[in-house]
């Protein structure tokens, strides 16, 4: 395996996978409510896949070693770090959900999610509010460095600092990813590391950025259905997603649509602007 540069074709391609993945995503937010369970979330999403003309990249993926995933989406709950599978049980209120799409069109993917809080803030601990939205910025922490000649160690260690200054752990486990035409490409993107390290950013690299954050220690398990993985100690975990390209000058955040929470306020406006914008 190796990187892919995408071309003026391909970066448009990207575009419009990265806004239907983030599409969906829209779509389901005024669904995720209390009661509801996360394969009711699963359906409506299939559905919607169906009418905008997308294909999930989830079902029936299998990489080797694992059975084939079943769902449309991953929808991670609580104590659940990712990969969590659809099921019957009903969202209560003051959990907290990730929901992670990811769509191929005309054979580009786009990969995104997000945090959802059951029943509203005010339904939630202190606790998992500020575990979310501590995730959400370290995220953006990791798009802020990203431009030609920046290290993938640079990316990793500004989530690391952030999220660990925050009191909370870093998911090693699992990393963000190239993509393209491929779900999973080279090269791994990792969440944690050291400013200087790993392979030098270049114009036209497509990657996600996705990092897993615990509320207590960053150690994981796997359940016995050969995806869900969950906190050693039960501990929350959250988990946000973009899929980015560099681009000459900096990068473009290709995963937004109407929906999406506002940039940080850290976010150099320079950079901010840089990224696609929004229609309404
Ligand atoms: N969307 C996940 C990611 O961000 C991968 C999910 S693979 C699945 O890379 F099979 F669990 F759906
Ligand atoms: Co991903
Ligand atoms: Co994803």
């Amino acid at each position: 395996m190796s990187i892919t540069y995408k071309d003026e074709a391909g970066i448009a391609g990207m575009r419009v996978a990265g806004r239907l993945a983030s599409e969906v995503l829209d779509y389901l937010t005024p669904l995720i409510q209390p009661g509801v369970t996360t394969l009711e979330i699963d359906r409506l999403a299939a559905e919607f896949m169906k009418q905008q003309g997308t294909v999930s990249a989830t079902i029936g993926y299998q990489p080797s070693g694992y059975p084939p995933y079943p769902g449309h989406l991953c929808t991670s709950v609580n104590q659940v770090v990712c990969h969590g599978i659809p099921g019957d049980k009903p969202l209560k209120k003051g959990d907290i959900l990730n929901v992670d799409v990811t769509v191929i069109k005309d054979g580009w993917y786009g990969d995104n999610s997000r945090m959802f809080l059951i029943g509203g803030e005010a339904a939630c601990t202190i606790q998992a509010r500020r575990l979310c939205q501590v995730t959400y910025e370290a995220m953006w922490k990791g798009i802020a460095m990203v431009k030609p000649g920046v290290r993938l160690g640079d990316i990793g260690h500004a989530i690391q600092t952030y999220a660990e200054a925050s009191g909370f752990s870093v998911v090693r486990e699992f990393c963000g990813h190239g993509i393209g035409q491929r779900f999973h490409e080279d090269p791994q993107v990792l969440h944690y590391g050291r400013p200087g390290t790993l392979e030098e950013l270049k114009a036209g690299m497509t990657f996600t950025i996705e990092p897993m954050i615990n509320a207590g220690k960053r150690e994981i398990k796997e359940m016995g259905d050969g995806w869900t993985i969950v906190t050693r100690d039960r501990s929350l975990s959250a988990q946000w997603e973009h899929t980015v390209l560099v681009t000459p000058t900096g990068y473009e955040v290709l995963t937004l649509s109407a929906g999406n929470p506002p940039v940080p306020a850290f976010v150099a406006s320079e950079a901010a602007t840089a990224t696609a914008t929004v229609s309404a």
